[in-house]
């Protein structure tokens, strides 16, 4: 999609972090942005930075765990800007836990959140872009979702590894429509996602990703999420640094393992 000024984006998590930041980028491109959070009051700041900068945004109160939401945010959308082209599914949680101390009701809570809410945006928007013939989705993933680098967060990860898959089935489905499929995966990105973060058992050492990776601003995952719009992109990871480490796990998974397990990259102590 290269012509972007006059396009409509909706994007879910837009109150903070990722989501903000891609929709601050976004409306410098000129779209216009419908703003979806549990958190009106961050809602409400993102609408308000944008508008100071001269684009265009609102907000709606949207909880994604719901059954019902992605229908009501296409709705509410239509009714504010007559158009959707762009939806960025990115609003998720993480969580911390040992295994054998998640229960399933947690399981269900994260899957819920980070999982199921792609396949209520799909049942919502696809029916939309399929008729229009145009649009791009942008599913937020993670590193966690590309290998696994920590033991406690199991179901964030397997969340987000079922969103790369679907992002990818939808990318063989929707191209020869003309629709785009993004799935940004991104790595450490300084944002408020431990602030809601839910703990089961003990504290344990927090895993990071690899030390080769640092820490990447909103702003420039934003942009990220501008250019692969713009050039049709699949894969974006936040640090191309990941794309070489994936050629090690697949050419030898065993020694993968083994290597995060002598040289387990501890990014905070416990307690
Ligand atoms: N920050 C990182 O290092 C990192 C790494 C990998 C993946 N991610 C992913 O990026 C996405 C954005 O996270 P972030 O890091 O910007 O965190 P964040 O906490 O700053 O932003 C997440 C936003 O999602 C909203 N949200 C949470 N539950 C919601 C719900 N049920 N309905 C609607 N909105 C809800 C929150 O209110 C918040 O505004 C998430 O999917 C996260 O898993 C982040």
């Amino acid at each position: 999609m290269q012509d972007l000024k006059g396009r409509v984006a909706v994007i879910t998590g837009a109150a903070s972090g990722i989501g903000r930041g891609a929709a601050e980028a976004l409306a410098a491109e000129g779209v216009r942005v419908m703003v979806a959070d549990i958190d009106d009051a961050g809602a409400a700041e993102t609408v308000a930075l944008i508008a100071a900068r001269g684009g265009e945004a609102a907000a709606i109160h949207c909880d994604i765990a719901q059954d019902d939401a992605l229908e009501a945010l296409k709705a509410a959308t239509l009714a504010r800007f007559a158009q959707v082209d762009i939806v960025m599914n990115n609003a998720g949680g993480i969580i911390r836990g040992l295994p054998e101390h998640i229960p399933v009701e947690e399981w269900q809570r994260v899957l819920n959140v980070n999982l199921l809410s792609v396949v209520r945006s799909n049942l919502a928007f696809l029916p939309l872009f399929i008729a229009q013939g145009h649009g791009h989705i942008v599913n937020t993933a993670s590193f966690a979702g590309l290998y696994t680098y920590a033991f406690d967060r199991l179901p964030y990860a397997a969340a987000k590894a079922a969103v790369i898959q679907i992002s990818e089935g939808l990318a063989l489905y929707l191209r020869p429509q003309g629709i785009g499929v993004t799935c940004l995966c991104p790595g450490p990105v300084q944002t408020g996602i431990m602030r809601s973060m839910r703990e089961f058992g003990p504290p344990t050492d927090t895993l990071g990703p690899d030390a080769r990776f640092g820490l990447k601003q909103p702003a420039e995952v934003g942009q990220l999420v501008v250019d692969a719009i713009r050039h049709n992109r699949f894969m974006v990871p936040t640090d191309e640094q990941v794309r070489p480490l994936l050629v090690d796990r697949a050419t030898d998974w065993d020694g993968f393992l083994q290597e995060r397990i002598d040289h387990p990259h501890v990014v905070m102590k416990a307690g």
